[in-house]
């Protein structure tokens, strides 16, 4: 990227990161609501110092003293030193969220001083690591969406604040039927072969042979998630993976998370507080292992979907290629973030596959594991990706929270099988191998 273009980009998305932050009261700064959810404090915070520890630092350019900043916020790079344990973040004394932000300014204005005044060697010497900064920045955008809904809805609910006010929608459009749309397989390329960015774990592009199959052409729908739970789904042991029935013991589930049932129906709380559940939406917010038991259970109701399981990530990557990746139709994170949705919406019923950009994050069938060929970034940032590879599974699309520049065909999202806290939801495949 030009110089220009490349400074014009850090502002903006620096910018997009506060202004996703405008509406929080400083208590909101200091919840960390479960490990896995940072304190927006931390946010804002690990943000910057990625710039600092990355770009900063090697260049050696000044920004300050920030005492215990960097021990604070290091997240898990064994490589650049000591740091405070991801639990511990929200429990020990914190740094005020004027600190931080004096931080961000300072971490800010160096960034770009160095980005003006660097000889055009340098300048090329620390591109790469400016424009992984920032769509790092953008991948904890999306992460703070999602924790922030879980800090807010973490309160007694009596005290339960929504993060964006109500969206006067048009009355719900409604899903057509889930149909199932045929795929040639074969031999394909699959992994990032174009121009633009792409994540060290989206590489090499490779061969993979690709087994014919049909592809669910919407999510599954909030109404077909709740004829699961009235089948008493979350009940039956036969349609769940092993370590998923333990988890439906052990964490109670009976719906996916955030939602309730009383005396009004099914209601969920959202981005925009708490709504009734929209049947033609999209299901959110269920884990690897619910969407794994739903396809069991949906095959055994529906004889035409007999063998319905989720996609692996081959057949998704070649199902987005083949219809079309329509990253600016899908409902993502605009520029304005407020304008949007901030949830999933319903496919309407237009012809072909829908849906594969944005809304939810599609499970699929596959391991998070490395292609054939890969190799991690080089030096620090060797830790970015490659280490996680480990005991997660894949998914693909992108979600009504993840910013609209970061969605296409080849991202790899990853975690656990048990994640709900993510916008994380079911698409369908239908096997068409075997007897
Ligand atoms: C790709 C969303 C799983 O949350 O650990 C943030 C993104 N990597 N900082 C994660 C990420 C480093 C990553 N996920
Ligand atoms: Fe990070």
């Amino acid at each position: 990227m030009e110089r220009n273009a490349l400074l014009a980009r850090f502002l903006a998305v620096r910018a997009r990161s506060e202004r996703l932050m405008s509406p929080l009261a400083e208590e909101d700064f200091r919840i960390q609501s479960m490990p896995d959810v940072s304190p927006p404090w931390w946010n804002l915070g690990h943000t910057s110092w990625f710039f600092a520890a990355n770009v900063l630092r090697p260049n050696g350019a000044e920004f300050g003293d920030f005492p215990g900043f960097d021990y604070a916020l290091n997240s898990y790079y064994e490589g650049l030193g000591p740091r405070l344990p991801r639990a511990m973040r929200g429990r020990v004394a914190q740094p005020s969220t004027d600190d931080v932000r004096r931080y961000r300014t300072a971490v800010d204005r160096a960034t770009i001083a160095l980005l003006r005044a660097a000889d055009e060697a340098t300048f090329v010497a620390m591109h790469d690591a400016v424009v992984i900064g920032l769509e790092h920045e953008e991948q904890h955008q999306e992460l703070f969406l999602t924790e922030i809904l879980h800090i807010r809805w973490s309160a007694p609910e009596a005290l339960r604040r929504a993060y964006a006010a109500p969206l006067t929608r048009p009355p719900s459009t409604a899903s057509s039927p889930m149909r199932a749309v045929d795929h040639r397989g074969g031999m394909q390329t699959l992994g990032h072969d174009g121009e633009g960015f792409c994540w060290d774990n989206e590489l090499p592009p490779h061969p993979v042979l690709v087994p014919d199959f049909a592809l669910a052409d919407r999510l599954v729908t909030n109404a077909e998630w709740i004829a699961f739970v009235e089948d008493g789904g979350y009940r039956q042991p036969l349609l769940w993976l092993s370590n998923g029935w333990t988890a439906v013991q052990q964490s109670g589930w009976q719906a996916p998370l955030y939602w309730q049932r009383d005396g009004v129906g099914w209601r969920r709380f959202t981005l925009r507080g708490l709504v009734p559940v929209e049947p033609d939406a999209p299901v959110c917010h269920v884990s690897f292992y619910e969407a794994d038991a739903f396809a069991r259970w949906y095959g055994g109701q529906f004889a035409t979907w007999k063998h319905a399981r989720l996609p692996r990530e081959c057949e998704w990557e070649h199902a987005a290629r083949v219809s079309g990746f329509d990253q600016r139709g899908g409902n993502l994170l605009d520029e304005d973030p407020m304008a949007g949705a901030l949830d999933a919406a319903p496919a309407g019923s237009r012809e072909g596959v829908r849906q594969l950009a944005g809304d939810t994050w599609e499970w699929t069938l596959s391991h998070y594991e490395p292609y054939p060929g890969y190799r991690p970034f080089p030096g620090a940032l060797m830790e970015y990706n490659g280490k996680f590879m480990d005991n997660q599974r894949v998914l693909r699309g992108g979600s009504f929270a993840t910013p609209r520049g970061q969605a296409r065909a080849q991202y790899r999202n990853f975690w656990p099988a048990d994640t709900r806290f993510q916008a994380t939801g079911v698409r369908l495949l239908l096997d068409r191998t075997g007897h």
